[in-house]
């Protein structure tokens, strides 16, 4: 009877979860969702106990009350503590130190699930780490981050920022924990980061979207051989990476385009920095489809063009979204693409399944009328390692079609 009331209950410093959770658990999966949980109700943050309805042990756990009940740390009882930590931080830093190419000072050094740590994600920058948590409730995890940083990597200043993920409705404003710097100093402003020879130069308060993205490193680096004498169209260009880089690639012609004049700001800082005129490339601040409508109107053709639309965006021509509006673009794309021209289309949702995706872009081409042939199937760079047992963490695809 005591034990049926305590099993119903949950003791206090664990949780019980249903067959269904614990069988992904078992496989290695971190979440544990609010109505996967049958027993037990701690506090956000507190470090607990996962069992399964029989009693066994599968694991240990941070609580959180918002759309996750709970992030896995380790698959057994033992307590969440600087040796766990200091542990996977370690073997995430050593992979870092090996697929990072040298001279490149952007990079991600902790990859949340993917590593081993849920909910947590480290950028380097240069010098400077950011820290994003993905909930306050994992703000208690702080003080042995930081630490490790500092001992570890001896970053001159360490931010802090909420990363919520979209399905994640809480104010994360109200927080005890303060965000910005949280140790060493701030930079005086702006910091070059170098991609190999290229420089970007990126804003930490703007943190986790400083101007550089690091993940797509992989794409620039398939793509670097192919821009010579090629004329671009860059949508969705923001701080203008792609179009640097086509640009020192030998691209005749490129055109940024962005919705935010601020964004393209930064992109042509970025082309001076890296000792390109901007005076001599085309900068509009306009929304992609309505330059795509103009091109096709004028029979402006391109050799590339690269679609790189966010997830969820509003703008003059209404409001985009992945899963409508891929084929729309996809086709948009086509009508001004040379023959023999490359459609570069990027897509980080990881809702969207690859194949799924491929599907998307190919009505688009059907639509307008264009043959096409996939050239390579992308991802993210390696520093973006995926878990294998966590199917959200392979979320970038970037197809290259020549039409
Ligand atoms: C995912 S970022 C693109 C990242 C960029 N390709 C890079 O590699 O750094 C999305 C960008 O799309 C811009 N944007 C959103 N809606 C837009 C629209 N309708 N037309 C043009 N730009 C848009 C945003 O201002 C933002 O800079």
């Amino acid at each position: 009877m005591v034990e049926r009331a305590r099993r119903a209950r949950g003791e206090s410093g664990e949780i019980r979860v249903n067959g269904y959770s614990e069988k992904w658990l078992s496989k290695g999966f971190p979440w544990i969702y609010p109505k996967e949980v049958v027993a037990g109700t701690p506090a956000p943050g507190e470090s607990v106990v996962v069992r399964g309805e029989s009693g066994a042990v599968l694991g240990r756990a941070i609580a959180d009350h918002g759309w996750l009940a709970a992030r896995v740390f380790r698959s057994d009882g033992e307590e969440i503590d600087e040796d766990l930590l200091g542990g996977r931080l370690g073997r995430a830093a050593a992979l870092r130190d090996l697929v990072v190419p040298a001279g490149t000072t952007g990079y991600r050094l902790v990859n949340g699930e993917n590593d081993g740590l849920p909910g947590i994600r480290i950028d380097w920058w240069s010098h400077y780490a950011v820290v994003a948590l993905d909930s306050p409730s994992l703000a208690g995890l702080l003080p042995a981050l930081v630490e490790w940083l500092q001992v570890e990597r001896e970053p001159r200043g360490i931010y802090l920022v909420w990363r919520p993920d979209p399905r994640d409705d809480r104010d994360f404003s109200t927080a005890s924990q303060a965000t910005g710097l949280i140790a060493g100093h701030a930079p005086a402003g702006d910091i070059a980061v170098l991609e190999g020879d290229t420089r970007v130069d990126v804003r930490l308060p703007d943190a986790p979207d400083v101007g550089l993205y690091c993940d797509m490193r992989a794409v620039r680096t398939w793509l670097a051989d192919y821009w010579g004498g090629a004329s671009v169209l860059n949508l969705f260009a923001f701080t203008g990476v792609f179009s640097v880089a086509a640009a020192r690639g030998g691209a005749t012609d490129v055109v940024s385009v962005d919705l935010s004049a601020a964004a393209l700001e930064r992109a042509t800082h970025n082309f001076r920095v890296n000792n390109l005129d901007p005076d001599r490339y085309e900068f509009l601040a306009e929304d992609a489809f309505k330059v795509l409508d103009r091109y096709r109107r004028t029979g402006e053709g391109f050799d590339r063009v690269i679609l790189d639309p966010p997830a969820f965006s509003r703008g003059p021509s209404g409001i985009w979204s992945g899963q409508k509006d891929w084929p729309r673009l996809a086709a948009a794309a086509a009508r001004v693409t040379n023959a023999g021209g490359w459609v570069i289309a990027a897509c980080n949702q990881g809702e969207i399944s690859p194949r799924e995706f491929r599907g998307l872009v190919a009505q688009g081409f059907e639509r307008a009328g264009r043959s096409a042939q996939l050239l390579a199937s992308l991802g993210q760079s390696p520093d973006f390692p995926a878990s294998v047992t966590f199917p959200e963490g392979r979320y970038l695809k970037v197809d290259v079609y020549r039409l």
